[in-house]
């Protein structure tokens, strides 16, 4: 069994911080949901992992290296146009050859793992395996059609009057019959070549597709308010360790992570929440379902339910900082200078909201 990694893609909806930054590499509770993907292949038992890269091939291959650390082995396969899902399994055939694998978008997040979703499989005679999910979007997803045995009669990508509420997560299941589908298929109105018709091409040929139903949660981290409630779910789960400094005047409560090198004085963090390696936290107050990453500075401040990534500085707020994803290398203080303003310098596609 092989695995397939998807980390293409420009991440238009994460703009600004997809700017300067693959979206898979954006930390779910400090840790880049593409590393949180590839341990879940790792600890399902495949050592051999393909990622498909596109035009942020490079920052990916530096921050995953070749799989060592892992413990796999790791290949990049360079897609020069995002051309879809099934394209980027095609060309990812010489890697692939005649195995059976598992594909897994980079960018998503599943509760409990896909372990027992491999050995089901591996231990099955179908040709593929989908994961099911009941969403209150379906149109926004690939969509799964029941008959009354459960078998899959039809999948439809994203459409207009979806006829059940079962999204196709983005993790499939695949024996050496997904070739010649997505062979046959045409590229779809969007001009891509879409992996949910090469799975309806199969069931139309008589190949066994099986439904997996996923009763926990799964996000698919495209947006901000994604990222931030992948970051809420990941944490609630986490094992609270203190493996920083807290001083005396400090309070942690409930959950809490306080990573090497990080410093906490005077201060109180009321989890779940996590405070990254060399970060300091001074006469502030971190709140429940944050994430704060590595070499951050964060004084007489207060943070809530938000995401702060690496080298930040977040000094004197008069007001909490709450729902925010906060790109690398920011810097939000109190202007000191009269007359009282806002002061900014943003990036393209920034968003702001001000008292
Ligand atoms: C892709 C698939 C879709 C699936 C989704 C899961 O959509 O085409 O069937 O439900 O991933 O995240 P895309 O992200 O390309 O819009």
């Amino acid at each position: 069994m092989k695995g397939l990694v998807l980390s293409g893609g420009k991440g238009t909806r994460l703009r600004p911080i997809t700017y300067t930054s693959a979206k898979q590499l954006v930390p779910v509770a400090n840790k880049p949901v593409l590393f949180r993907v590839i341990e879940s292949i790792r600890d399902a038992g495949v050592e051999e992992i393909g990622i498909v890269i596109g035009d942020t091939g490079d920052e990916i291959r530096n921050a995953v290296g070749d799989g060592h650390r892992w413990g796999v082995r790791i290949e990049y396969i360079p897609q020069d146009e995002p051309l879809g899902l099934a394209h980027a399994v095609k060309i990812a055939r010489p890697f692939l050859g005649d195995d059976r694998f598992v594909m897994f978008l980079g960018d998503n997040c599943l509760q409990g793992g896909i372990s027992n979703l491999i050995e089901h499989f591996q231990n099955s005679q179908y040709d593929a395996q989908v994961v099911l999910k009941r969403v209150i979007n379906p149109q926004q997803y690939g969509v799964a059609e029941l008959d009354q045995d459960g078998r899959i009669m039809r999948l439809t990508e994203k459409p207009r009057q979806p006829r059940s509420d079962l999204a196709l997560v983005g993790i499939y299941m695949f024996d050496n019959s997904i070739w010649e589908a997505v062979d046959s298929i045409q590229p779809s109105w969007r001009g891509e070549l879409e992996i949910t018709e090469a799975l309806q091409w199969l069931i139309e040929h008589g190949r066994q597709v099986y439904p997996f139903v996923h009763d926990g949660w799964w996000i698919d981290t495209g947006k901000k308010d994604d990222m931030l409630e992948a970051n809420r779910l990941v944490l609630e789960e986490m094992t609270p360790v203190v493996e920083g400094y807290v001083d005396r005047d400090s309070h942690l409560i409930g959950k809490v992570i306080i990573e090497k090198g990080a410093e906490i004085i005077n201060s109180t963090i009321r989890g779940p929440a996590i405070i990254g390696e060399n970060t300091r936290i001074v006469n502030a107050y971190i709140g429940p379902f944050t994430s704060i990453y590595h070499h951050c500075t964060i004084d007489s401040s207060e943070i809530e339910h938000s995401i702060v990534l690496e080298h930040c500085t977040i000094r004197d707020l008069p007001h909490r900082l709450e729902d925010s994803l906060i790109g690398r290398h920011n810097e939000i203080t109190r202007s000191p200078l009269k007359p009282k303003a806002y002061r900014l310098m943003l990036g393209d596609h920034s968003t702001v909201g001000v008292l």
